[in-house]
């Protein structure tokens, strides 16, 4: 069953992701060589804690993982694709591309949102990667309106992603999200015949989460039980917005 939200709380879910977007802008400005994984995951715990939010991924069970997430960060770097742990030791350097993953409960609603932040100059082909990943996240963005289908939403994203010659993860997906981080309907990134292709209607919210690589498709989870990483050790990149259908079109609740 897809929650559609009251305008109600839809408010409030804007502001849980008014705080996620000021925390992502903050991490993005601290992003820089010598800058570990683990000094943007304080700092981002800090901002939280003095918001009054909690954190949405720590403490958060993954049947895959078999365990609860231990950071309100997933930190991820160059050939990582998704949930990357902060870590001490892991300074950023230039050339890295950096993926921020980060959510927050405030008043009982959800927001989640990612970018992925260049370190000092990067490869053209890097900065293709990161430009497109992001223009698919806009595409998406275009179709989450009422009559829609969720089909057009992530055949935005894989159209996009595969006519520039760049490949779409298929592992992990979006999903709607509201008083839980996960939420009916998953948001796969491509087209899934298999799964069912509701129409959008208003007060539903979408998660809309391209993880795209720069060379083959496959992913492989490191020992660490979390670390999603390329098989083809080519670099990844990930964005990520909250999108409400209204009666306006569509509302990013994760950006002003
Ligand atoms: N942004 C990811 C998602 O939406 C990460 C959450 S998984 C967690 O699914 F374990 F880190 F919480
Ligand atoms: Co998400």
């Amino acid at each position: 069953m897809i929650v559609r939200k009251t305008a109600a709380e839809l408010e409030k879910m804007r502001s849980s992701g008014l705080l996620v977007w000021q925390i992502l802008q903050k991490l993005r400005e601290m992003v820089a060589e010598g800058v570990s994984t683990m000094d943007l995951e304080m700092a981002a715990e800090k901002m939280m804690r003095e918001a009054g939010a909690f954190p949405a991924f720590k403490g958060y069970y993954v049947p895959a993982a078999g365990e609860a997430y231990k950071f309100v960060l997933c930190t991820s770097v160059n050939s990582e694709i998704v949930h990357g742990m902060p870590n001490p030791k892991r300074m950023l350097k230039k050339g890295d591309i950096v993926s921020i993953d980060t959510g927050v409960k405030l008043n009982g609603y959800y927001g989640d949102s990612a970018l992925t932040v260049p370190v000092g100059e990067i490869s053209e082909e890097t900065r293709k990667l990161l430009q497109v990943t992001q223009d698919s996240l806009e595409l998406a963005i275009e179709r989450v309106r009422s009559g829609n289908r969720l089909f057009d939403v992530c055949g935005a994203v894989e159209d996009h992603v595969k006519s520039n010659g760049f490949s779409i993860v298929r592992e992990y997906v979006g999903h709607g999200i509201g008083t839980q981080l996960h939420e009916e309907p998953q948001v796969p990134n491509y087209v899934d015949r298999k799964n069912e292709n509701p129409r959008l209607k208003p007060g539903m919210v979408l998660a809309v989460e391209p993880m795209v690589n720069a060379g083959g498709p496959e992913a492989v989870v490191l020992k660490d039980k979390w670390t999603a990483v390329t098989k083809d050790g080519s670099y990844s990149a990930h964005f990520e917005h909250c999108i409400a259908v209204t009666d306006n079109g569509p509302w990013v609740l994760t950006r002003p």
